[in-house]
Parts: C-alpha cells; sequence; structure tokens
C-alpha cells in the first residue's frame, strides 16, 4: 500500500502570486480528489485549541440526560438541527445498518431565506440547549472556519479543472450548509469483535465535506491515541484494472491537517472526474473506548441543477449521471434513503394539482 499516498496540499499555495506553488496545489488537487476523493489541508488556520474547547463544550451536551437531548431532537425538520438519537441515520450502501453514533446539527453560515420557505426542514433556523452557550459560540465558530478553508478549496478545485475560479463557490452561496458534531459510541465486552461499526460504508451527498479531525476517549474518559490499529476512517480508492473493487485504505491525515472529502454533488458536476469515496467508520475491538469528531458539509444550493457541467459532458458521462435534478430534490431523495426524513417527504416534490382536481369534480358532483 506504500504507493497509495492521499497528497497534501497547502492552502496558503492555492491562490498563491507564483505560477510553481499553484501549480503544485493543482497537481495535488487532481491527483487527490481523481485517485482518492479526499485531500489532506495544512496551513488551514483552524487552531487546535478551539478544537479542544469545542469538543469539552459537546461533551457537556451528549452528557446531559437523555430527556434534556430528547427536547433538541427534531423528526419534524428531518434531524437536521439539534440532536440525533443512536441507531437513527443508516448508509444506504451498506444495506440500511443503523451507524453507533450520536449527532448534533447546526448551520453556521446565513443560509437564503428563500430556502426556509421552499425547504423548511434543510434551512430550518438553528436550536441550542439552554445553558450551553459556550457549546453553541465554539460551534459556530469552527463551522464558519471549516466553511472559509472548504470555499477555499473550491477555488482551487475549479481553477484545477481548468474552470472560472468561482464556478462551485458561486453555486453553493447561501445553501443548506451544515456542521455536525458526532460522538461514535463505546462498545461493551459482547459488542466488540462483532460486526458493528460506527459509521456504515457511504459516500457523501453534498458538495465538499470538511474533517478537522476528533478525538478518540478512553473508557476512563481521557483523551487517548487510537485504541488499536484497525479502527477509524477507512476509503475506497477508485476501482482499476488490478483492483476492480477499489482498495480499502486508512484515511490517517499527517497531525494537524484538515480533511477534505469529495460529495456526491461534486462528482456528478465534474461527471466523475473528481471521485466520492466510499469511507466507513471501523469501531476500535476493545470495549469502552468513544471518540468525538466534527464535520462541515458543504452543499449546493437548492436551486441548483445536478448535472455534469459542459466540459465534462461526453455520451457515457451524460448517460452515467442522468436524469438531472435539483439539488434540493436530491437532499430531500437522500436523506428520506438514510432514514432522517420520511417517505412521504418524496411526495411533496414540486406543485401538485390532483388536490385541486379533486376538489373541482367533487364540486361538479354536488
Ligand atoms: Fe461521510
Amino acid at each position: 500500500m506504500s504507493d497509495l499516498q492521499v497528497p497534501i496540499v497547502d492552502l496558503e499555495d492555492l491562490a498563491h502570486p507564483s505560477p510553481a506553488r499553484t501549480a503544485r496545489s493543482t497537481e495535488a488537487i487532481m491527483q487527490a480528489f481523481g485517485t482518492y476523493g479526499l485531500i489532506y489541508l495544512r496551513n488551514h488556520g483552524i487552531d487546535p485549541a478551539l478544537l479542544d474547547t469545542f469538543y469539552n463544550d459537546f461533551q457537556g451536551f451528549t452528557a446531559c440526560d437523555e430527556a434534556e437531548k430528547r427536547a433538541m431532537s427534531r423528526p419534524d425538520i428531518w434531524f437536521q438541527r439539534g440532536w440525533t438519537p443512536p441507531n437513527t441515520e443508516r448508509a444506504v450502501i451498506a444495506g440500511g445498518q443503523p451507524d453507533f453514533k450520536e449527532c448534533f446539527f447546526a448551520a453556521p453560515e446565513p443560509l437564503d431565506p428563500l430556502g426556509l420557505m421552499e425547504y423548511p426542514e434543510i434551512y430550518a433556523p438553528n436550536i441550542w440547549p439552554e445553558g450551553h452557550e459556550g457549546f453553541r459560540d465554539s460551534y459556530l465558530d469552527i463551522g464558519h472556519q471549516l466553511h472559509e478553508v472548504g470555499l477555499a478549496l473550491l477555488r482551487g478545485a475549479a481553477r484545477a479543472l481548468g474552470l472560472a475560479p468561482y464556478t462551485f463557490e458561486a453555486a453553493a452561496y447561501g445553501a443548506s450548509h451544515v456542521t455536525r458534531a458526532l460522538r461514535y459510541l463505546p462498545l461493551n465486552a459482547d459488542q466488540v469483535q462483532t460486526d458493528i461499526l460506527w459509521g456504515e460504508e457511504h459516500t457523501d451527498f453534498n458538495l465538499l465535506t470538511l474533517l478537522p479531525g476528533g478525538r478518540f476517549i478512553s473508557p476512563e474518559g481521557q483523551y487517548c491515541g487510537r485504541p488499536d490499529d484497525q479502527c477509524g476512517l477507512y476509503l475506497r480508492t477508485r476501482p482499476s484494472k488490478a483492483h476492480p473493487q477499489g482498495q480499502m485504505v486508512p484515511g490517517k491525515p499527517p497531525e494537524g491537517c484538515v480533511v477534505a472529502q469529495v460529495g456526491q454533488q461534486l462528482e456528478i458536476l465534474t461527471g466523475g472526474a473528481f471521485l466520492a469515496t466510499p469511507h466507513v467508520i471501523k469501531a476500535p475491538r476493545a470495549p469502552g473506548y468513544s471518540r468525538v469528531s466534527m464535520a462541515h458539509f458543504i452543499h449546493l444550493h437548492a436551486h441548483q441543477i445536478l448535472f455534469p457541467l459542459p466540459p465534462f459532458q461526453t455520451p457515457e458521462v451524460i448517460k452515467a449521471y442522468s436524469p438531472p435534478v435539483l439539488a434540493g430534490t436530491y437532499g430531500t431523495k437522500t436523506l428520506v434513503d438514510i432514514g432522517l426524513a420520511p417517505r412521504e417527504a418524496l411526495s411533496q416534490l414540486g406543485y401538485r394539482h390532483y388536490d385541486r382536481l379533486d376538489t373541482f369534480r367533487a364540486d361538479e358532483g354536488a
């Protein structure tokens, strides 16, 4: 596996006036997103102390009574804000086994007010637990910083592909970007060595995901290193002749790097030039260990059409990514698929005239 090295990009290289430095970053992005679907970012400017503060605050919330957390759990908005209980979300690729985790969702950026009217669940206002102001403040702070890092990378990615630098950023403006805090739950002695996974194999359905790095927690409640050399994040590389199913490689970023992952929306826009990589989170093989982590999801605006951009349109690509669909529709469908939205949400898509016709006919018959 020594030839499988996820490239690292220095964020300062992305828009540097030196052609040599921009060329270096362009090359890294093309190789990383084309082969692995993810890249490691250094010089991103995110303060590790802020991340520690956030994780401490988040654990303060997850340690609350079940009743207090349930008050923050909102199936009516498809869990897109507040607390998601364990065994709620499930991956689609892996056949729908629920993940062994609890989560919190909040939107750190101002969202398009029209989105709230059109997609009230996906663009819902934030909700916060009372008495946890530090949690809210550090959450929004780090979510915003991750968003800015992601936008800088999207500009670099557009340049690398020969597109106008703001192509992706403009299509994402005002979208339902969301930051998620996750706590992967400790397994007991009977559960370890079983097929329980912290996060089943899946691809992210958004445009770009930023992962600032999580923390393992020992059974004694202390931050600790990786409990064994098998647990944590694994990703599947692009299939090749030699490896038709791709290869599972550990996603172990160098110390202090942020990981950025390609989501399905970016794969579709680029006609597969960039790859949404399937990934899985394996639980430790020793009982009692948990993990906290966070992810920021940059989305396309709900009005954007999910279809390969003109430079990537070949007959094969058009066939592979057809038919086109609105990003908002795609989001609703995916949230149903992963168990966060109810199936009835699908029948809300688009304007429906059946009720009106029924009324006319009932009136005529009266
Ligand atoms: Fe993911």
